[in-house]
C-alpha cells in the first residue's frame, strides 16, 4: 500500500528502531546496559497509585470523560503552575490536559500550520518537532544551539532570516539534550521576540523539575501568554511516563483553537487516571527533593563513566541526561555510542540524532539503578584495560 505524502521522509523514530537491534543483541545472550532512552525507572508516589486504584473500584466512572478533563485536574494543574511558577491560569479556559506532552506537539502543528507555513526548530532538539511540522505540512527553519551561546538562540541571526512565513517556534528550557537551564533573561527575550514578529513561542517544559532547585514558566513573563503556549508533563517530574498524562497551557483562545483539533482525535482520558494525576501534583517539595536525591546519586555515576570515554561534560545540567562532548578521536557521537554498544554492551545516546549540531556529543539517561551505572563503569574499565 502506497502511504501518504505526508509520510515522506519520516523515518520509524530512532528508538524504536534502536530498541529492536538492542533487543536482538539480548537474545544473542549480550546482556545490553540501556543509558539511552528517558523513561523514569521509578515509581509515582504511593498515594497516586492508592488513588487510581480506589477510584478504578467505582462503577461510575467508566465512561467518557469530557474533551477538557475533569474539573478536578484543570483545578490541580492550575494550583500546581500557581504554586511552583507563580504563574495564574484560569482552570476552566487556560488548561487543557493531554494524553502526554507530546501527542500535544502534533496538535499544535495540526491546528496552526498549513503547507508552506515555517517553524523555528532547535538543532539539537528533541526530534519530535521536526517530524510534528513535516506530518502537518509544513517547514522546518533549524535554528542552532551552541555551547558557547550557553545553548540559547541567536536571537541577532534569527532577526536576519526572513521571519514571513514563520508561525511558530519551539523552545525547551531546561534543554534537551543538552540540558541547559534558562534564564530570565533569556524568556524575557523569547517573549519579545513572539510579539514582535506575531509568532507563536511552544515552551515544552517537561524538565522543569529534575535536577533544578527553581522551576520556570515561560508564560510567568509579562505579555507572555499574547504569544506563548506551554505543554508540560507529569512524566518526568512525577515517574508518570506510562501514563500519558501532560498539559497544554496558554491563552483561552489559543486552548480554543486547539481543542477543536484534539476533540476529533480522541475521547478524553479515564477519569481515574486524572484523578490519581491530580494527587500528584499535590505532592509538596519532600516529592521532588525525593526523586532529585536518587537523581543526584546516578549522575555522579555518568560523569565517572563520561570521564572514563575522556569525554567533556557541564556539571551545571538540569533534566534527565548528561550531555558530553566526545572526544576528538571519534567522527562523531555515533561512532562513539557503536564503539560502546559493541565492545562493552552499554548503550548510549549518539547525539547526532537531536540534529547535526549534536553530531560531536552523546547523551547519557539517568534512568537505571547505581547498580546499572557501576556495571556499565566496570565493562568499560575492563574494555580499557583489553585495549
Ligand atoms: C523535550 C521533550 N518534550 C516532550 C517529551 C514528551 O513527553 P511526554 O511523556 O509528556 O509525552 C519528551 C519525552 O521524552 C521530551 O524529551
Amino acid at each position: 500500500m502506497k502511504t501518504s505524502k505526508r509520510l515522506e521522509g519520516i523515518g520509524e523514530y530512532y528508538f524504536s528502531q534502536k530498541l529492536r537491534e538492542i533487543d536482538e543483541l539480548n537474545k544473542a545472550g549480550k546482556s545490553i546496559i540501556n543509558l539511552g532512552i528517558g523513561s523514569p525507572d521509578l515509581p509515582p508516589h504511593p498515594d497516586v497509585i492508592k488513588t487510581l486504584q480506589e477510584e478504578a473500584a467505582k462503577p461510575t466512572v467508566h465512561a467518557y470523560q469530557s474533551y477538557k478533563g475533569s474539573p478536578v485536574l484543570r483545578k490541580a494543574m492550575s494550583d500546581w503552575y500557581k504554586g511552583w511558577y507563580n504563574v495564574d491560569l484560569n482552570p476552566d479556559t487556560e488548561i487543557l490536559p493531554l494524553i502526554g506532552s507530546k501527542e500535544g506537539i502534533m496538535h499544535i502543528c495540526m491546528t496552526y500550520l498549513d503547507k508552506g507555513d515555517e517553524v523555528l526548530v532547535p538543532n539539537p532538539g528533541y526530534p519530535t518537532y521536526r517530524s510534528a511540522v513535516k506530518l502537518a505540512c509544513g517547514k522546518c527553519v533549524e535554528y542552532k544551539l551552541k555551547e558557547k551561546n550557553n545553548y540559547e538562540p541567536d536571537f541577532d541571526a534569527l532577526e536576519k532570516k526572513n521571519l514571513k512565513k514563520v508561525k511558530l517556534m519551539f523552545v525547551n528550557y531546561p534543554q534537551m539534550p543538552t540540558g541547559q537551564l534558562p534564564t530570565k533573561e533569556l524568556f524575557e527575550k523569547l517573549v519579545a521576540f513572539g510579539n514582535k514578529h506575531g509568532i507563536l513561542i511552544i515552551h515544552d517544559n517537561p524538565y522543569s523539575f529534575i535536577l533544578n532547585e527553581a522551576p520556570m514558566s515561560l508564560l510567568s513573563i509579562e505579555g507572555a501568554k499574547d504569544c506563548v503556549v506551554e505543554l508540560n508533563s507529569l512524566s518526568k517530574s512525577h515517574n508518570m511516563a506510562g501514563w500519558r498524562m501532560g498539559m497544554l497551557c496558554g491563552a483561552k483562545e489559543r486552548i480554543e483553537e486547539v481543542i477543536r483539533f484534539k476533540s476529533n482525535m480522541d475521547s478524553g482520558m479515564f477519569l481515574p487516571l486524572q484523578l490519581a494525576a491530580a494527587k500528584a501534583l499535590s505532592l509538596g517539595k519532600e516529592w521532588q527533593d525525593e526523586v532529585n536525591k536518587v537523581y543526584r546519586e546516578r549522575r555522579e555515576k555518568v560523569f565517572e563513566l563520561l570521564k572514563l570515554l575522556k569525554c567533556k561534560f557541564s556539571k551545571e545540567q538540569a533534566g534527565m541526561f548528561v550531555w558530553a562532548k566526545i572526544p576528538a578521536a571519534y567522527k562523531d557521537g555515533y561512532a562513539l555510542s557503536d564503539e560502546v554498544l559493541y565492545k562493552t554492551n552499554v548503550f548510549v545516546t549518539p547525539g547526532g540524532i537531536f540534529g547535526d549540531a549534536g553530531d560531536k556529543y552523546i547523551r547519557v539517561s539517568l534512568c537505571a539503578p547505581v547498580s546499572k551505572f557501576e556495571d556499565a563503569i566496570e565493562r568499560i574499565k575492563n574494555q580499557k584495560s583489553k585495549s
